[in-house]
């Protein structure tokens, strides 16, 4: 079920509180109002981290991405430049401001990427699409993140690779500046 893109059923839950039929709970609307107003800035608040840590495991996974490709939570589309050529890549992420930043990214090169509004805890895609699903320093970010993985599981084909990457939960480096996911993930044991 896709979030806000067109089709998006209008559910009202409460006093306040609208639905598409994807984003159910305030606390969801939050989150994603949250992702929406870092997304000007994300780039320039990760740039340390992304140097030292995380470009690195950005490689390793899409290295490893091959065929029909989801990421999810793609937010900026770091991982975009590190996958090969031959991917066929879906990407999804259910802040439109994030996705906007993505696509003028991959609007630069000549990969032609299907972008999509989703919740990863109900991703918008058929049982079995997908012969790899990418992930990286979100999942801690979800309200759900059971549901975040059997949803990947879900999509994925026989056979097909889910491929992760997060913060350490203890002894890792800290994010740039700590949103209230990251905070969470630290503060997990
Ligand atoms: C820390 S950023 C990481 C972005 C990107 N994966 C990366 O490696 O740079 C977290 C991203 O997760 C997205 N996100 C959080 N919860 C999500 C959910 N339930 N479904 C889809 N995307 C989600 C946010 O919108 C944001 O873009």
């Amino acid at each position: 079920m896709c979030i806000v893109e067109s089709g998006g059923r209008l559910i009202r839950k409460g006093p306040g509180v609208v639905s598409t039929g994807g984003m159910t709970t305030a606390r969801e609307a939050r989150l994603r109002r949250h992702w929406d107003e870092e997304a000007e800035g994300f780039d320039r608040h990760i740039a340390p981290l992304e140097r030292r840590f995380l470009a690195a495991s950005r490689e390793w996974v899409a290295d490893r991405a091959r065929g029909d490709v989801l990421e999810v939570a793609v937010g900026t589309g770091l991982n975009l430049p590190h996958y090969r050529d031959d991917v066929r890549l879906t990407a999804v992420d259910l802040s439109h401001g994030m996705l906007d930043v993505a696509r003028q990214k991959a609007g630069a090169s000549e990969r032609p990427i299907a972008f999509a509004v989703g919740d990863g805890q109900r991703l918008p895609f058929q049982d079995r699409s997908f012969d790899a699903v990418v992930c990286t320093f979100s999942l801690c970010g979800f309200i759900d993140h059971e549901r975040g993985v059997s949803e990947m599981a879900r999509v994925l084909r026989p056979g097909g690779t889910i491929l992760p990457a997060g913060p350490r939960t203890s002894g890792g480096p800290p994010w740039p500046r700590p949103s209230r996911a990251g905070r969470r993930c630290r503060s997990r044991p």
